[in-house]
C-alpha cells in the first residue's frame, strides 16, 4: 500500500447484501478519501435479498473489465465468494485479516475482496480492504503459472 493510502483511479465496485448493508455503508465513506472510484451497487437498506443476486452483478461487472476490483460484504463473506467464484474470470477471496488479503493479491490475483459483517468489523474491514487494493499480484512469478491453471480449469469446464 501506498504510505498515504492513494488509490486514486483504481475502479471498485462496490455491494453487500441486507447482512453486509451497515458495513458496506461504513467502506463506501472510509474509502472515499483514497481517490479510488466506487461504484455502489446495492443493496440499498436492511430489507432481505439474496447474496448471489448481488455477487452475481459485481462479478460480471469486474470479469467484464468494467471495473478492477469488486468488494462484497455479506454476513460471512463465504456466500458471497462461493456466488462470485461462479462467474468466470473471477478469483474471489473472502479474507478477515490483513495477511490473507494481502497473499489474495500477491499470489492468487484475487479481483473480489469478500468481508462478513458479522466477522470483522469496521475498522478491521477498512485496513484488509486497503491492503487488498494496494497490492499488486507478483506477476512473473511461480505464481502466475498457478493462477493460469486456474483459468485453464475453467477453460475445461465450459468444454
Ligand atoms: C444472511 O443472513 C446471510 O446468510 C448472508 O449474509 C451470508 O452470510 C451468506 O453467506
Amino acid at each position: 500500500m501506498s504510505e498515504t493510502g492513494d488509490l486514486t483511479g483504481l475502479r471498485v465496485a462496490l455491494a453487500s447484501d441486507h447482512a453486509g448493508y451497515p458495513l458496506k455503508e461504513s467502506l463506501r465513506e472510509s474509502l472515499k478519501p483514497t481517490g479510488c472510484i466506487l461504484q455502489d451497487f446495492g443493496t440499498f437498506s436492511r430489507e432481505p435479498v439474496d447474496y448471489p443476486d448481488i455477487a452475481c452483478r459485481v462479478a460480471e461487472a469486474v470479469a467484464s473489465g468494467e471495473y478492477d476490483f469488486g468488494v462484497l460484504v455479506c454476513g460471512t463473506g463465504i456466500g458471497m465468494s462461493i456466488a462470485a467464484n461462479k462467474i468466470p474470470g473471477i478469483r474471489a477471496a473472502a479474507c478477515s485479516d490483513t495477511y490473507s488479503a494481502r497473499m489474495a493479491r500477491a499470489h492468487n490475483n484475487a479481483n473480489i475482496l469478500c468481508l462478513g459483517s458479522r466477522v470483522v468489523g469496521e475498522g478491521l474491514a477498512y485496513d484488509i480492504a486497503m491492503v487488498f487494493l494496494a497490492t499488486s499480484f507478483e506477476s512473473h512469478s511461480r505464481h502466475e503459472k498457478r493462477v493460469e491453471k486456474i483459468a485453464a480449469l475453467e477453460r475445461r469446464m465450459r468444454t
